[in-house]
């Protein structure tokens, strides 16, 4: 268990490395949450400032939870990635270097699930990619996708740890799109593609 609990920590602090905010505040000296949907995420580092710059801000969130991953599995092998996954995120979205206002913690979760069951990646991203083909809203894909995401462990037969730690992780995401549910509810949630106004 101290094991767990170094990789707990470890993890917490790479997860409060948000891209995303680092991409805006460096390339546009701005805060990436006075604008937009005020998340701290690449959805809103896209509307923000743009696809090259959005891209780069998921690939950054992604790969951290990839590597918190990798580096919960050499300290404390499988019990440590799972401590690690949920770690990582739990720092992103509510950092302490940030005020506790982080991100959603999508793209975190994409990156410790590359590094743990890529093929469930594999299934679920391009299912969230048709969605937003289809009805242009980032929130509902990545909503529906963290629905499918522990149901899909759950029936696959995944070991139980990790059925459990994927509905952890579907909570979480769940819980941080608050405010999205209410905006697609009253029909204000904004499409992708739509520029971000300051807040
Ligand atoms: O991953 C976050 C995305 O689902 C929603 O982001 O900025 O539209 O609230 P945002």
């Amino acid at each position: 268990t101290t094991k767990i609990i170094i990789i707990s920590i470890i993890a917490y602090f790479l997860g409060n490395i948000s891209v995303s905010y680092m991409i805006a505040k460096c390339s546009k000296g701005i805060d990436i949450r006075k604008y937009g949907s005020g998340n701290a995420g690449a959805t809103n580092v896209l509307r923000t400032l743009g696809p090259k710059a959005g891209f780069f801000a998921f690939l950054g969130d992604a790969l951290k939870g990839a590597i918190a991953v990798v580096i919960g599995n050499l300290i404390g092998g499988e019990n440590g990635q799972v401590a690690a996954g949920i770690f990582v995120v739990v720092g992103h979205n509510w950092p302490v270097f940030l005020g506790f206002k982080g991100g959603k913690g999508i793209a975190t979760t994409i990156g410790v699930m590359s590094a743990i069951n890529p093929l469930m990646v594999a299934v679920i991203v391009p299912i969230g990619i048709v969605i937003i083909i289809i009805t242009k809203y980032v929130s509902l894909a990545s909503i529906l996708g963290m629905i499918i995401f522990p149901l899909l462990m759950l029936i696959s037969g995944q070991p139980i740890n990790l059925v459990v730690f994927s509905f952890l992780l579907s909570a979480m995401a769940i819980y941080r799109h608050k405010s999205n549910i209410i905006k697609l509810l009253n029909g204000t949630e904004s499409k992708i593609g739509d520029k971000a106004k300051k807040i």
